[in-house]
């Protein structure tokens, strides 16, 4: 039973043209006018786009002595009722844990999954079993580590980890990812915010200037750079971090920059609200900026020193925001965004002006289908590619609402922002997974993608490197040692 999108202009990171898609057994099968199918999908006046991939979610993950309120099942269906058709989660470690033995967690949870979603693995502790078992889990189809370098005391690993496990990407073909920031300088900014009295939410965000984070990241570029590994940093916020990770990127080196629709539209303001919990709520790290440093990163969006819009969607309830009611360290950190990413992004960016067609699709889906190597079997309209795709109406229209939303929180940080441009159909694998306003694709639905490392970047990087790598000088004449 073949399926034709009929009537839509198709938009990927680097065309626009008109062109039906004709679907087959979950794949593209032909692309071209006047096509036919058994079932007509009807894209009259609409974009055809390869379906989002949010590269950075947290669902039901145990974080802060609790766990985010959105698992698998509520946020996939965040996930296709904004347009996207695949979300990568970070499979974590306990400190001590095994890599293996947290995968097996990661894997019951994503049963339930209306979407495809793919793993990254955290690296939250170093020993001789993490180095072995890095190897097993890139056989499972994971190819990129996970390093938090703040959050001491709990995820954070210290430089001498961080050195070790990117030399051991290095050898597996794997990349790296960063949290950016000071763990340490996090820690004693904090103390002495508590300790002169400030335990609001605002004092979160005093906590983590940019320096915390530009520091951070310039530190992880230059430990990837001696150990051979391309880097891709999560959540970039600030002007000090994407200017490091543009410099970077003009010296040659491989690394990538992912801001995240929250920063992108909110910015510090929130933390200064009166009410606690509106302010608690938008607590997360790295925490919203002002406007110079949103500027900075839809820049970089625009001429490419940045890669990837992401949410790092971890949703807390109010009531969980409040575990921090007098001691903002003990506000969950994280926020929601799954099904607010497109449209928010498309309203912000596309309909301003500040990116094009082709840009929105190259960041919300074929950059980091590259990245991660499952290019182009997802982030593509292409013959052959799954059939993961959004119909794309840039004339619809909605008020973000927390009444309306699939998240399972009670508040949506966007809450009574406008946005226009929202998909009429998403499909995952051929099927229609979200229309009339209804998820139509079953619990379970969603399969996992698995993904081999030795992506080209990554062999490319490590060519040079051995070519460069220091070698003995052969010598004819060695001079007999001084007597
Ligand atoms: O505040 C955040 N970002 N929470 C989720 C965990 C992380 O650091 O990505
Ligand atoms: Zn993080
Ligand atoms: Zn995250
Ligand atoms: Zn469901």
């Amino acid at each position: 039973m073949t399926k034709v999108i009929k009537n839509g202009t198709i938009v990927t990171a680097d065309l626009t043209y008109k062109a039906d898609v004709l679907i087959d057994s979950g794949k593209i099968i032909e692309i071209g006018p006047n096509l036919k199918g058994d079932e007509e999908i009807d894209a009259t006046g609409c974009y055809v786009m390869p379906g989002g991939i949010d590269p950075h979610t947290h669902l039901e993950m145990p974080f802060m002595g609790t766990y985010s309120s959105d698992d698998f099942e509520s946020g996939t269906r965040a996930a296709l009722a904004g347009g996207t058709t695949m979300v990568v989660d970070f499979a974590l470690p306990a400190p001590g844990e095994g890599l293996l033995e947290a995968l097996k967690r990661w894997d019951n949870k994503s049963t339930r999954a209306h979407c495809d979603y793919s793993f990254h693995m955290a690296i939250t502790w170093w020993s001789e079993q993490v180095f072995n078992e890095m190897k097993q889990v890139t056989e499972r189809g994971i190819n990129t580590f996970k390093h938090f370098m703040a959050y001491k005391g709990a995820l954070m690993v210290n430089d001498d980890e961080l050195y070790s496990s990117f030399k051991r990407c290095a050898e597996l073909g794997a990349i790296p990812l960063v949290h950016a920031e000071n763990g340490d300088v996090v820690a004693e900014l904090s103390a002495k915010l508590l300790a002169d009295g400030n335990n609001g939410p605002e004092g979160h965000a005093y906590s983590r200037p940019p320096q915390v984070e530009g520091e951070a990241t310039n530190r992880a570029i230059m430990i990837a750079d001696m150990a051979g590994v391309p880097l891709y940093v999560v959540h970039t916020s600030c002007e000090e971090s994407h200017e490091a990770i543009r410099r970077a990127k003009m010296q040659g080196k491989r690394v990538w920059g992912e801001p995240l629709i929250q920063h992108l539209t909110l910015d510090e303001s929130e933390y200064f609200d009166k009410d606690w919990d509106h302010a608690a709520r938008r607590v997360m790290s790295p925490p919203f900026r002002n406007k110079q440093h949103q500027d900075s990163l839809w820049a970089g969006l625009a001429s490419g020193s940045l890669s990837v819009v992401a949410t790092d969607h971890c949703a807390f309830s109010t009531e969980q925001k409040r575990y921090g009611v007098g001691d903002f360290t003990k506000i969950p950190n994280g926020t929601g965004g799954l099904e607010d990413r497109m449209p928010m992004l498309w309203t912000y960016g596309v309909e301003t002006g500040r990116i094009t067609m082709n840009e929105f699709v190259a960041v919300t889906s074929t950059n980091i289908a590259k990245i991660l190597n499952v290019y182009p079997k997802k982030g593509a309209v292409l013959v052959g590619a799954d059939a993961d795709l959004v119909v794309w109406d840039p004339e619809a229209t909605k008020t973000i609402s927390a009444k309306t939303q699939q998240s399972a929180i009670d508040y949506n940080v966007f809450e009574g922002k406008e946005v226009k441009g929202l998909p009429r159909y998403t499909l995952s694998r051929g099927v229609v997974a979200w229309a009339d306003g209804k998820i139509q694709t079953p619990e379970g639905h969603g399969e996992f993608v698995a993904r081999d490392p030795g992506m080209p970047v990554t062999k490319a990087l490590s060519t040079w490197k051995e070519l460069t790598a220091p070698r003995p000088v052969e010598r004819s004449g060695i001079p007999a040692t001084g007597v």
